[in-house]
């Protein structure tokens, strides 16, 4: 197949792009690169050998997107261009939901336009909000604390009510929980901008001495330890989840939890990682951050049972895979 990835500079889409090109399909990669580099895609040749039409535009512009519908025969889109820092969304409330909707409704009306109808998209565990766990496709949505998380809630309803009024369009709405790790090359991987938001890369970074400590958000929640219990899958299991989900596509709505179904602490993960990789990661307990949820981790039998995909990587690997990345780029590569 043909596939247009947005966002395939990415984090996750630099993988799942990987991931397609050894699958046999071919990929189209549209990007703005507003959070990532040019080079990830070099770097997917690298690994792969092959190559990758790469388009530097804005998927919110609908005129460029429309000359790449009208120049390719796409067998179908995914679609991971968005922001994604829920902090920044508090700050930003407006390009978070102009950037993460517009995108949305251009690459849907496009899709139809032009009678591509395998649609894949970049959801989030989010979108349960603070519900009883595991979380659960079927599950009612609770609302989540932030722009950034209603715009994934958002673009669900959009794409789901589209298929309403087209029978014949397919969309798979993929919710993953917490992406971690890189490719076991160490050529890709997670290279946020700025200080790190999210637990796996500030771990990674404090453990290159590129940050001094790292804070620990609570230990007072109700979990085994007392810290956040999240349920982290590694990104190349995220990236083979989607090959599979778009190869499967069929008109409708499916959804798709992305996760392993085990939950992880904060300290068995920070403590995990000091001894698979041999090193010291200081940390200091601090207050919990706020809306922050004390422990979530899905139910992944959908996925298994329909996709045939399971998350194979252990923790084990998700923490050597990322510091080998961490490694790489302090070395530059
Ligand atoms: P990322 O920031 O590494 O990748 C997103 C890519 O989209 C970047 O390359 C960015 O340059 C591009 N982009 C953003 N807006 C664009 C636009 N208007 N036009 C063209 N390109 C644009 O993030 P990621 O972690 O790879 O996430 C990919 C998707 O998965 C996002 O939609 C994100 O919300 C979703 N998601 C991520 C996580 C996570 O923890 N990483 C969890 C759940 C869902
Ligand atoms: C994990 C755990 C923190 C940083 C976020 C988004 C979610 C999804 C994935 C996109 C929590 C603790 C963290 C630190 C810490 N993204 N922590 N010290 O918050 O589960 O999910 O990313 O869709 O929408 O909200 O991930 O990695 O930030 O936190 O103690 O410096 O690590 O409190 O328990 P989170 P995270």
């Amino acid at each position: 197949m043909r596939i247009l990835v947005t966002g395939g500079a990415g984090y996750i889409g630099s993988h799942t792009c990987v991931e397609l090109l050894e699958a046999g399909h071919e990929v189209i990669v549209a990007d703005n690169l507003c959070n990532s580099r040019k080079e990830s895609l070099e770097m997917v040749k690298r690994i792969t050998g092959k190559d990758v039409l790469f388009y530097e535009v804005d998927v919110t512009e609908e005129q460029v997107v429309e000359k790449i519908f009208r120049s390719h025969r796409l067998d179908g889109v995914i679609h991971f261009a968005g922001l994604k820092a829920v902090g920044e969304s508090l700050e930003k409330p407006l390009s978070y939901y102009y950037n993460n909707l517009v995108s949305t409704m251009i690459l849907t009306k496009m899709s139809l336009k032009y009678d591509v109808n395998r649609f894949v998209f970049s959801s989030s565990a989010t979108v349960y909000g603070d519900n009883t766990v595991p979380f659960k496709e079927t599950m009612k949505l609770l609302p989540t604390t932030n722009p950034y998380g209603e715009t994934k809630a958002m673009s669900e309803r959009i794409l789901m009510d589209t298929v309403k009024a087209d029978q014949s369009f397919g969309v798979t709405l993929l919710r993953y929980f917490n992406p971690v790790g890189a490719h076991e090359s160490g050529l890709i991987g997670e290279e946020p901008n700025g200080a790190p938001n999210n637990l796996m890369p500030f771990i990674t970074q404090v453990a290159s001495g590129r940050r001094e400590k790292l804070s620990i958000f609570g230990n007072d929640y109700d979990t085994v330890d007392g810290t956040g219990v999240r349920d982290y899958i590694h990104v190349v299991d995220l990236a083979k989840g989607h090959v599979m989900a778009v190869e499967k596509l069929k008109p409708g709505v499916e959804i798709y939890n992305l996760g392993t179904g085990r939950g992880t602490s904060v300290l068995e993960l920070v403590h995990t990682f000091m001894e698979v990789n041999e090193l010291d990661v200081p940390y200091e307990i601090r207050e919990r951050r706020q809306g922050d949820i004390s422990s979530y981790y899905a139910d992944a039998s959908k996925a298994r049972i329909e996709l045939g995909w399971i998350a194979e990587k252990t923790i084990e690997d998700m923490v050597r895979d990322a510091w080998r990345f961490e490694k790489k780029q302090a070395e530059g590569k």
